[in-house]
């Protein structure tokens, strides 16, 4: 369905994320005959260039990213002349203008992407407003992190929110786009096994895993301001751990969804100071190795404070007090420099209510079910059978029911969260996008968390470069008498 035309005008149109992957992703999606004839796409930002210049950077951005399978002479011809360029500085009421030139008279709804930093969201909703570019039905899109925490988040939504309804923002959490993330919603509703199993009479507890093998990435300024909980765990792992938790939505509408989302946020358990002393773990990355190679610490990354106690690992338990949750952890672990990229959701079902096969065996007999986002998209099922053998007696072996993503449907590409994303802005489809409410409640979480921090001056807990975080957080989850789940 290619009917939806837009103008896109993408701020900061020379930024890692614009030039790595959102236009990237725009290109692929107009490979797959997804963009309309007459969608076009404006590039702005405060570098001098014209559209013969960027359309030339594009090209070089395409050249550096695509695979050769996916370098297609005439759909990269038809792209690249969708591109127009404007330099504006963002700040500059009068530069504005030219927003307006560029639609002229298009009665297509524009998208107005904003890929710069959250504090300059409400001046440029502002000034376009201003200027009288925008139309009764533009869209804006904006980025993670909105804000620093719940003050400033809400300062920032409500300078958005003077200039386009709710309706009309579309908030990203680039995890929602993720081909397995949208599975998670199939799995759970559309299977009747899992279904009607979901729940504390048979969960008996739940991880959530989102490993980088990436330190710093010479965004050190960025990310010391943030750390791992604002960075990772205010969005991704939280809406993870929301679509793993919340109840059926009476529809796939955006707000049936968003609205379940909510509930789960706030029914998360209070991380009151005893919780925090005993089921949180911080930590910061010191001198290790990253792939058998030698990496520095956090603290000797390029640009550091050698004093800040910002965390790059946090492992948590929590628990979602309602009916059909309560009394399962949910163990929540990310780190930077960890030893490899790893994202993963694993569900432990209970155990048989009677147990009949060898004593030794005792604690393999519960089913797992292993949500692998990334790499190497798929699930697999754990499940006990009988080990071969004539000898072997009544021996159990776990093994997997696997579904590996790319060899079952070889012939279908995984496309980036981006280009759905994307996609769903075009069709004006709210349901992957978190609505205030939810950045609202995941701040407030989360919020227990950083003010505690600040106020005390402990540092992090250290862990070498290339292991699996501090060893505080492998105890936090043996002292329930389980482990993370080991299966690289
Ligand atoms: C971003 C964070 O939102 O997600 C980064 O700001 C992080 O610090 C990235 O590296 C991880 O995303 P992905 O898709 O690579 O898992």
């Amino acid at each position: 369905d290619v009917s939806h035309a837009i103008d896109l005008a993408l701020f900061g149109a020379l930024g890692d994320l614009a030039q790595g992957k959102l236009l990237p992703a725009l290109y692929q999606l107009d490979r797959e005959a997804l963009l309309a004839a007459d969608t076009r796409i404006l590039g702005l930002s405060r570098h001098a260039h014209d559209t013969a210049s960027f359309r030339q950077l594009v090209a070089e951005a395409l050249d550096a990213r695509l695979t050769d399978d996916e370098q297609d002479a005439e759909s990269r011809t038809r792209f690249l002349r969708r591109l127009d360029y404007s330099p504006l500085e963002f700040t500059q009421a009068a530069d504005y203008a030219a927003v307006g030139d560029w639609r002229g008279t298009a009665t297509r709804p524009m998208v107005v992407y904003l890929s710069v930093g959250a504090r300059l969201y409400g001046d440029i909703c502002g000034y376009l407003q201003q200027s009288g570019s925008l139309g009764e039905h533009d869209r804006v899109v904006v980025e993670k992190p909105v804000g620093h925490d719940l003050a400033s988040s809400n300062a920032v939504n409500d300078a958005i929110g003077e200039v386009f309804p709710e309706k009309q923002i579309y908030r990203i959490d680039h995890y929602l786009g993720k081909e397995t993330v949208q599975n998670l919603i199939a799995l759970r509703f559309a299977n009747p096994l899992f279904g009607n199993q979901w729940n504390q009479n048979h969960i008996s507890h739940v991880e959530i895993t989102v490993a980088e093998k990436v330190g710093i990435e010479g965004r050190w300024g960025y990310f010391d301001d943030a750390g791992q909980l604002r960075d990772m765990v205010q969005n991704h792992l939280l809406q993870l751990l929301c679509l793993i938790a919340m109840d059926p939505p009476s529809n796939l509408d955006a707000d049936a969804i968003r609205d379940e989302k909510v509930k789960v946020l706030k029914a998360l358990k209070p991380l009151t100071p005893e919780a925090q002393e005993r089921d949180v773990v911080r930590g910061q990355y010191i001198a290790g190795t990253s792939d058998g190679q030698p990496v520095p610490g956090y603290l000797e990354e390029d640009g550091a404070n050698p004093q800040s106690h910002t965390e790059t690992f946090v492992a948590l338990k929590t628990e979602v007090a309602n009916w059909r949750w309560a009394g399962v952890p949910f163990y929540l672990r990310t780190g930077k420099r960890l030893p490899e990229k790893l994202s993963q959701i694993v569900i432990h079902f209970r155990q048989q209510p009677h147990y009949i096969f060898d004593p030794d065996q005792r604690s393999l007999a519960a089913n797992k079910l292993v949500i692998r986002l990334q790499p190497d998209e798929g699930i697999a099922l754990q499940v006990l059978t009988k080990d071969s053998g004539l000898d072997k007696g009544m021996r159990l072996r776990p093994g997997p029911l696997h579904l590996d993503f790319n060899n079952a449907y070889p012939k279908s590409r995984i496309p980036d969260a981006y280009e759905r994303l994307l996609l769903e802005v075009m069709k004006g489809r709210q349901y992957l996008f978190v609505r205030r409410d939810e950045v609202e409640y995941a701040w407030r979480w989360c919020e227990q968390l950083s003010e505690s921090w600040q106020a005390r001056s402990t540092p992090p807990r250290r862990y070498p470069a290339g292991s699996w975080g501090p060893v505080a957080s492998i105890a936090m989850i043996t002292q329930d008498g389980r482990s993370w789940y080991e299966d690289y």
